[in-house]
């Protein structure tokens, strides 16, 4: 089994460091080969997602990822800046589902900035279609360059689209997810006003009737903004478009006290996957030892999981986690009072140790 490891920018190479002990402490037959992606591969061969990286990750088994992205390059013609390397390799792979879990564990409930009663025992699957919508449309604007210049007219837009076939594979995808779980969907969408995601309800509509055992509703994103905040509780798989999956997720992820805690998986009509913490670089506090890399190590969980054919793998790790949070350990993010502060690197040796 062939994985690549993408470190990335920012906290991403710290983050990895210790997803890799957790994977190596597994003994399991697994080859891993790093490969520059991001910033870090922009600084070294001039583009965020060199040819090489693109082609380690195509040959892969799955890849693991950390974290691409930091204000410095904000000025950067669009094509070269680090987020195009994660949205190349999604795009090239095939990386259409998007799996992001916001699953409260019971230690850190004080942790999160919502009242404990509403956010115990929370467990939502946000599915986030990741390959179409407005992030692959057709952009045009100031850092686009058209005919090798750019235009300077005093406009810029972005097209959102989908198609059926699109939309019905991921659709698939939730609705089989449900079936596993409490059989309950809804679909998020903006269908009061964009044309876009009338026909998105309409093929999600049409995909339910196969699944008579999940039940199906639609909601539309701004209330599902407030309903995720009202009563997180009341939602189980969510599905819906590229931006409003983006932007859903980071909401949810900070239900269960931590965006640091957030595994996810993207993956292909293959199994293929890419593995990544739902959090960003942190350039912030990259360098300082105070990441939280339980969510990489949990991405590593899920790699296990859905592309190497490695559950009862998995699933030690999942009980590690669990185990050092009972120890008390938490890295700043998740810290209060009463619990032990560690470094990210104490983290990941603690998740070793419970392993053990
Ligand atoms: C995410 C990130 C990316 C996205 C960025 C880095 C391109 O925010 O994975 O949610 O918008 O998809
Ligand atoms: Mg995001």
């Amino acid at each position: 089994m062939k994985i690549a490891v993408l470190p990335g920018d920012g906290i991403g190479t710290e983050i990895v460091t210790e997803a890799l002990k957790v994977l190596k402490a597994l003994d399991l037959n697994l080859t891993l080969e790093t490969a520059l992606v991001g910033g870090a591969a922009f600084e070294a061969h001039g583009h965020p997602l060199p040819e090489s990286t693109l082609q380690l990750a195509m040959a892969s088994d799955a890849v693991l990822f950390g974290a691409v992205g930091d204000w410095k390059y904000d000025t950067l013609d669009r094509p070269l800046r680090p987020e195009q390397a994660i949205l190349g390799l999604r795009k090239n792979l095939g990386l259409f589902a998007n799996f992001r879990p916001a699953i409260c564990y019971k230690q850190l409930t004080d942790a999160s900035s919502l009242k404990p009663e509403l956010v115990a025992g929370l467990d939502i699957l946000i599915i986030r279609e990741l390959t179409g919508d407005i992030y692959f449309g057709q952009p045009r604007g100031r850092r686009i360059a058209t005919d090798g210049h750019f235009p300077g007219s005093e406009e810029a837009f972005d097209t959102m689209r989908y198609s059926r076939p699109e939309i019905e594979r991921i659709a698939h995808i939730a609705f089989q997810a449900a079936q596993k779980r409490s059989k309950r969907v809804t679909s998020v969408d903006k269908a009061n006003v964009l044309e876009t995601f009338q026909f998105w309800k309409d093929i999600v509509s049409e995909v339910g009737k196969q699944y008579p055992d999940v039940a199906l509703d639609h909601m539309y994103v701004d209330n599902a903004a407030m309903q995720l905040v009202k009563a997180p509780k009341k939602f189980d798989v969510v599905v819906t478009g590229n931006m409003f999956g983006d932007i859903l997720s980071d909401a949810a992820a900070m239900l269960t006290g931590s965006i640091g805690m957030l595994p996810s998986a993207s993956l292909n009509a293959k199994n293929q996957g890419l593995y990544e913490p739902s959090h960003g670089s942190a350039p912030d506090i990259a360098g300082q030892g105070v990441a939280n890399p339980l969510a990489t190590i949990l991405s590593a969980a899920m790699m296990l999981r859905f592309s190497l054919n490695q559950p009862e793998a998995a699933s030690r790790i999942e009980a590690a986690v669990d185990t050092v949070l009972s120890q008390g350990l938490r890295t700043p993010d998740i810290y209060s009072p009463g619990t032990n502060k560690v470094s990210t690197r104490e983290m990941g040796d603690a998740v070793v140790k419970a392993l053990k």
